[in-house]
């Protein structure tokens, strides 16, 4: 992220995080998704902590965040009782429902976070053990929220044969997503 982010300042390129996986993990003592001008995290089902969907934007600059909130809320100017939307804006708010699912996880997060790491701990000791594959760890002074435990495989065949063994014992593996620019569309 540092040499990103210079090379974004050399050229006066707004850097936008995308952090949706990475609610917990840090570099040093730096959150993801606080980097750049602003960062999402996303509360989608498979995520750290979810309120079913939906995410949220972070940014230590209040213009930007008041922006934000303006489009996101429909674009509605602050009035009492007339309803005026000042320019085309989304109707992207969270509804309160959702954002109380959200809060209690928030909350949780440290045991979230300790839990998660046991999990991939006993990943990592069971990967060690076997000549399949490279338990994914955190780099040196990385935290990571180990969001998704993942290994890398020596080769496609490897791969083939682990997300079959797997599968057909009952645990559910997959590959990594396809690279968006790789798909046809
Ligand atoms: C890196 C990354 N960006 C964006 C998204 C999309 O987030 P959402 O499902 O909240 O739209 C995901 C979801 O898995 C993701 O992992």
């Amino acid at each position: 992220m540092g040499r990103l982010i210079n090379l974004a300042d050399q050229w006066n390129i707004p850097v936008v995080e995308d952090a949706a996986e990475s609610l917990g993990s840090m570099i040093l003592t730096r959150h993801c998704g606080t980097f750049g001008k602003a960062g999402i995290l996303s509360f989608n089902g498979n995520k750290t902590i979810t309120c079913g969907g939906g995410g949220a934007i972070i940014t230590n600059d209040a213009a930007l965040a008041d922006r934000a909130k303006h489009l996101t809320t429909t674009a509605k100017v602050n009035h009492p009782w007339e309803y005026v939307h000042d320019e085309v804006g989304y109707n992207y708010r969270m509804p309160n429902l959702n954002a109380a699912l959200a809060c209690a996880q928030l909350e949780q997060l440290d045991v979230i976070l300790t839990d998660k790491r046991m999990l991939a701990n006993a990943y990592n000791a069971f990967f060690s053990k076997t000549d399949w594959c490279d338990f994914f760890k955190e780099p040196d002074g990385c935290t990571s929220n180990y969001w998704l435990n993942a290994v890398i495989t020596l080769d496609k065949k490897q791969r083939d044969d682990l997300l079959k063994t797997t599968n057909d014992s009952g645990i559910m593996t997959r590959p990594i997503w396809q690279l968006m620019s790789d798909l046809e569309m």
